[in-house]
């Protein structure tokens, strides 16, 4: 953590004191939007922030451009400058398939004359889907930010980016240059675009499509009073002007004399040599891409050393030691043919976008969620449209939004269904509730073949061998009508069902014979009451011990349970007031079913040796699932992470661990072998 400067003398000039209050405010800034280690409390900025401004409000001489005040948006202007860049702003070269790569480090190696063996180092980076920005910075203070614009000439957006928190406006460091063209992106995190999205649906204020929209449209507002609220953020990935300090040697260097000045850069980034590599790069962010909390649409590859880039050049607009390897496009143009609704395991009634075909995000698509009736007539869509469909990652496709300009005359509304495309029972939507109920029940196939396979899932009642198919069948036979009725299938009419020979017959009756010793937790997730997860189930469960407390629970008791906020108790207890799912669970848990160990409820506090504490797995244990390590860790009151933060308390390791571990050993954590976590589990702190 970096030391605060020492305060000086409350009778220091106002000067002085000025000074030190921008210094000071700039030190937390970074730590706070750069580092992501707030040190100085919200309140205590602001405190500072304010006798800052009344300082400068005294003294306006002593307003300085670098000042932190200055970030909160000026005057509106009336439109924007031109700026003509001394080193244009070019673009890169695109890669998709895998051929491309192989060609690209061919073509650097040969160009570069290099021998056989000896490999082309690259740095490879993110490709940020945002936009490219263009930052001055003379004697090591801010001066200036344009666009890219056409790469030669772009817009004077200063006092815009003046607003971005994390960027420095004044550099830090023994080797600040003279004069300095920062190149970068300018975008804005998933989180920060989903809240700010948010804030303008409550104004009733025009939303965004996606985070580049929103980035783009906050970059070039007029006001920058507006753009100062917006959350942008920024990666430096590149030079343009640079005078008084010498040129790095390689680009990773550069990237980290941009660190050490307190310019973001973005850590997903590494040297790697030859095609091979650039390929290795590719897959490891790819899958990393939707856990990232910004988007990108690719990587980078360039060359790493400078004088190796100075040596291959330019062809027109774009770099030849540098390529851009990008992801298939998560979003296409296509035609909405019809919407039709489906039916989902708890009733709910979805509006689906049947489509012409469309290659998008690497698969064809031909069907897209359209996520509920209120979303069809708040984006209006109309069947006939031409609609932007967006598949990302495992992401169900959805239709974003419909082209407008292009409707057809006889585009037509879409009219919710009033009867169940299964069952024929009424359809529901109560008053505040955006989705609206198939009636059935259980009594609805659709409902009921869902909540057979919801029951079956691995992390309910593991019923192995129990897939879509087999299910399908034995709804619509009629052979199963409840979860209970699984427990009652004997051999033979098992062995008749379609591609179900003996042995699955009998797999399948060992599975179901096994599935009946289960917990309480598991059993609770497998009735699948609608906003009853895994860790609800498992909160339930823990907080009352057994069922029937469960069953029997006022809406305010059901409250005290961890986690659970009035819509999810609304449901339990409306699940358990159904006198059907009643029935079912006596059937279920008759003698010779379903069986589970009851416990007494949970004592109040603290719960469990581990309560309060955060855990996380990695690696593989030598005896030990990660399932299982789990349990027994929540069952003693931990919380079990994904990921390795200061807030972690111990990392359980075991065989392979790889980026958790050394985080963890970087943050200076207690990390754990299985007997660690064994000895823990005991009580024992180490
Ligand atoms: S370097 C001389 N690096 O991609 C090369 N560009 O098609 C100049 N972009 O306009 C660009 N991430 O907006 C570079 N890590 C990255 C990038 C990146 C995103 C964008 C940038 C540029 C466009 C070029």
């Amino acid at each position: 953590m970096v030391r605060h400067p020492a305060r000086p003398p409350e009778a220091s000039s106002a000067t002085e004191r000025a000074a030190w209050l921008r210094a000071e405010l700039e030190r937390a800034n970074h730590a706070y939007y750069v580092l992501d280690q707030p040190d100085l409390p919200d309140a205590e900025y602001d405190k500072l922030f304010r006798e800052l401004q009344q300082i400068e409000s005294a003294h306006p001489d002593l307003i300085t451009p670098d000042s932190p005040t200055q970030r909160v948006g000026g005057e509106a202007s009336a439109g924007f400058e031109p700026v003509v860049h001394d080193v244009p702003m070019l673009s890169l070269n695109n890669g998709f398939a895998d051929e491309d790569i192989a060609a690209f480090d061919k073509r650097v190696h040969e160009t570069l004359g290099k021998a056989e063996g000896d490999q082309v180092d690259y740095a490879c980076e993110l490709k940020f889907d945002g936009l490219a920005i263009s930052l001055r910075y003379v004697d090591g203070v801010f001066v200036q930010a344009s666009t890219r614009g056409d790469g030669t000439t772009g817009e004077n957006v200063t006092e815009n980016v003046r607003t971005i928190r994390s960027l420095p406006l004044r550099l830090k460091g023994k080797r600040v240059p003279k004069v300095l063209d920062v190149r970068g992106e300018v975008l804005m995190f998933r989180r920060d675009f989903a809240r700010m999205n948010e804030r303008q649906r409550e104004a009733g204020q025009k939303e965004f499509a996606n985070p580049r929209n929103a980035a783009a449209g906050s970059l070039r507002q007029l006001d920058s009073k507006i753009t100062a609220q917006r959350p942008l953020s920024f990666f430096a990935y590149g030079i343009g002007v640079l005078e008084g300090e010498p040129m790095p040697a390689t680009h990773a260097e550069l990237l980290d004399w941009y660190a050490e000045m307190g310019l973001p850069v973005n850590s997903e980034r590494a040297v790697v040599k030859g095609a091979q590599g650039l390929l290795e790069f590719f897959r490891a962010v790819g899958e990393k891409r939707e856990s990232l909390p910004y988007d990108i649409d690719g990587v980078v590859y360039k060359v790493n050393r400078r004088d190796e880039q100075d040596a291959l050049g330019f062809v027109s607009r774009a770099p030849r030691f540098a390529l851009a390897h990008k992801f298939p496009a998560q979003e296409a143009l296509t035609k909405l043919l019809a919407i039709d609704v489906q039916v989902g395991r708890t009733g709910a009634i979805t509006p689906v976008a049947r489509l012409e075909p469309v290659f998008v995000g690497g698969a064809t698509v031909t069907n897209a969620t359209l996520h509920n009736e209120d979303e069809v007539r708040r984006k209006d869509i109309r069947i006939g449209d031409t609609v932007i469909v967006r598949r990302a990652g495992d992401v169900i496709p959805e239709v974003v939004s419909a082209l407008l300009e292009r409707r057809p005359e006889d585009a037509r509304e879409f009219v919710m269904p009033t009867e169940c495309p299964v069952c024929g029972s009424r359809i529901e939507r109560l008053p505040d509730e955006a989705i609206a109920r198939c009636t059935g029940g259980l009594f609805c196939p659709a409902q009921r073949k869902q909540a057979l396979w919801h029951f079956a899932q691995r992390r309910a009642l593991d019923i192995d061998g129990l897939g879509e198919k087999i299910i399908d069948q034995l709804v619509e036979q009629n052979l199963v009508r409840t979860p209970a009725d699984l427990f009652n299938l004997g051999f033979a009419t098992l062995a008749q069902l379609d591609r179900m020979a003996d042995k699955s017959a009998q797999n399948l009756l060992d599975s179901l014979e096994k599935a009946k010793s289960t917990t309480l937790a598991r059993f609770i997730y497998a009735l699948g009451i609608r906003q009853v997860g895994e860790s609800t189930a498992k909160d339930l469960a823990r907080y009352f011990g057994s069922l029937d407390p469960i069953m029997d629970a006022s809406i305010e008791q059901l409250l005290e349970v961890k986690d659970v906020g009035p819509i999810v108790a609304e449901s339990i207890h409306q699940f358990f007031a159904e006198e059907h799912n009643r029935t079912v669970i006596e059937q279920l848990r008759a003698p010779g079913k379903v069986t589970w160990v009851e416990g007494p409820p949970a004592p109040k506090a603290p719960v469990g040796v581990l309560a309060g504490k955060t855990v996380v797995l990695t690696g593989t244990l030598p005896t030990l699932t990660r399932d299982a390590a789990k349990e027994m860790l929540e069952a003693a009151g931990a919380k079990v992470a994904g990921s390795v933060s200061k807030k972690t308390d111990y990392v359980v390791a075991g065989a392979d661990a790889g980026s958790k571990l050394a985080k963890a050993e970087e943050l200076g954590l207690p990390v754990l072998d299985e007997e660690g976590l064994h000895k823990l589990l005991e009580g024992h702190s180490t």
